[in-house]
């Protein structure tokens, strides 16, 4: 399909991408590729099948193969690998971990490749990633890259986990999400990196709302559509 109704949104964990594209993708009735779920599913995949970390030949097999599906429930959507909810497990540190490590490696990225461009579709799509508008649709007309500070992402995470009653040091998770940034910054493939045409949003001192109206703005200046 034509390449008019997309938007790419690209940016670290914790700058809030995730919710935006939730957000939009509902606002504006169009589909939504999680392309990080691709990559926690794969890893989570891999390590059930005692699949080595490094073995970039069978995960890129591994990864042709998944049978992976995104079901829409009411207020959210089922992740689906063989037809069973996994949701949950993504979201594991361990998968976490091993999902940033499946990501570096070239042959798993571009065995993915075909799997998320097969998500624009009619009416239209929101792509979240890290090198959604750098690589996977670098044709889209309205990408975005949002950012902000480590301590306001690290802040955010630490209230999420508290929220869910989890005991945990803010410092750490602003460690943790410090070594992330530079693993997934400074990579050799498809780093993060805010696309030449990309316009940056710092969403530091910013509420989701106002990220949301940002790229709605932008969205119908570029792409002359109504999202009233
Ligand atoms: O957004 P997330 O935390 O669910 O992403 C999981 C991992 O996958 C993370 O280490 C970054 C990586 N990723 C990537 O390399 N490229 C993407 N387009 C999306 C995620």
């Amino acid at each position: 399909m034509s390449v008019e109704n997309l938007i790419t949104i690209d940016g670290p964990s914790g700058s809030g991408k995730g919710t935006v594209c939730h957000i939009l993708a509902k606002k504006l009735g169009w589909h939504l590729l999680d392309s990080g779920a691709l990559y926690r599913i794969l890893a989570y995949a891999a390590l059930q099948q005692k699949v080595a970390l490094n073995d970039a030949q069978a995960l890129a097999d591994l990864a042709l193969t998944l049978d992976v599906s995104f079901v829409s429930n009411g207020s959210g959507v089922d992740t689906l690998l063989n037809d069973e909810n996994v949701g949950d497990k993504l979201r594991t540190e361990v998968v976490a971990q091993a999902a940033s490590e499946v990501a570096s490696i070239e042959l798993v990225r571009s065995a993915l490749l075909a799997r998320q461009k097969a998500f624009l579709q009619q009416p239209g799509l929101i792509a979240d990633g890290r090198d959604m508008g750098t690589v996977v649709f670098p044709e889209a007309k309205v990408k975005i890259f949002l950012d902000a500070s480590a301590e306001e992402r690290a802040q955010r995470r630490f209230n999420q986990l508290q929220d869910k009653g989890f005991n945990v040091s803010i410092a750490q998770i602003l460690s943790e999400i410090k070594e992330r940034d530079y693993r997934d910054r400074n990579r050799a493939v498809a780093p993060l990196r805010p696309a030449d045409d990309a316009l940056v949003i710092d969403s530091t001192t910013l509420t989701i709302d106002q990220v949301v109206d940002k790229v709605l703005t932008l969205t119908e200046l570029k792409l002359k559509i109504s999202t009233e």
